[in-house]
């Protein structure tokens, strides 16, 4: 019948097609990572992400519509079509990159540690943290906590929510160091860690971050890295990152 030909067209068509035909870039984050993705204080989606997913809304002639959602389940949705993308600094691995299709890295970042005061000196890189009696937080889900569990797998592993939760643990005294993406330490360091954690700022992971979209879709990944491309040579990706990353 008629409606069931019309339902499978629309699955088979490009995400880029829905886009333009509903008029609008679903984009699909976790707010909390600064300084991709926060929320200010009128309640506004703001970051690196969300200036560069408004550019891309604006080069298909479409509104940006921001969908903030839980990290945990940020791929589920995506498969299930909550959204058309993510764009919330997910690093590229191979296990996610198994499930979606990754456009090419936009920034590459690695894992870096903020680390109690009283251990200044005294364990000065990741290796150091590797015993039982150390307590090392970072966050559900993320590289973070796979490195912890995979490069650190003899410290105590504490889990949490949320990236301020983990972090102030170490503030706190609590825990001994949270492991978390260079660029969240950056801007921890600068708004509240200074005086309060050492920050061992030598990444030790390679992270390419960028944007996933559902399997299958050649013609929405084509766009993305031709848009990415442009933008990063023709000065709007360099605005977007001194305003938001550069220090
Ligand atoms: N890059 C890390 C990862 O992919 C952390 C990303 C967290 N992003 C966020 N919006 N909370 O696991």
């Amino acid at each position: 019948n008629g409606i069931f030909a019309a339902d499978i067209e629309l699955a088979e068509k490009s995400t880029l097609e829905k886009i333009l035909k509903s008029g609008e870039l679903r984009v699909g984050f976790e707010a909390g990572y600064m300084p991709f993705e926060m929320t200010d204080q009128k309640g506004r989606f703001v970051g690196f992400d969300i200036d560069i997913a408004k550019e891309m809304a604006k080069a298909m002639g479409v509104k940006f519509t921001p969908v903030n959602t839980a990290w945990d389940g940020i791929i589920p949705s995506l498969i299930t079509n909550k959204f058309d993308i993510i764009m919330s600094g997910m690093t590229v691995t191979q296990e996610r990159n198994l499930k979606v299709m990754f456009a090419d890295p936009y920034i590459i970042v690695g894992q870096t540690i903020l680390l109690n005061k009283k251990h200044e000196g005294v364990i000065t890189s990741y290796k150091d943290l590797n015993d039982p009696k150390y307590i090392v937080t970072s966050k559900l889900g993320t590289t973070g906590e796979m490195a912890v569990k995979s490069k650190i797998p003899k410290a105590t592993y504490k889990s949490f929510e949320t990236e301020t939760e983990g972090s102030l643990e170490v503030v706190n005294g609590k825990a001994d160091a949270f492991v978390y993406d260079l660029p969240f330490c950056v801007v921890f360091m600068a708004n509240q860690g200074e005086g309060k954690v050492i920050f061992l700022d030598e990444p030790f992971t390679f992270e390419p971050l960028a944007w996933a979209i559902n399997k299958g879709d050649p013609d929405f990944l084509n766009f993305l890295n031709n848009f990415l491309r442009q933008i990063k040579n023709d000065g709007r990706y360099e605005t977007i990152y001194n305003k938001w990353i550069r220090s």
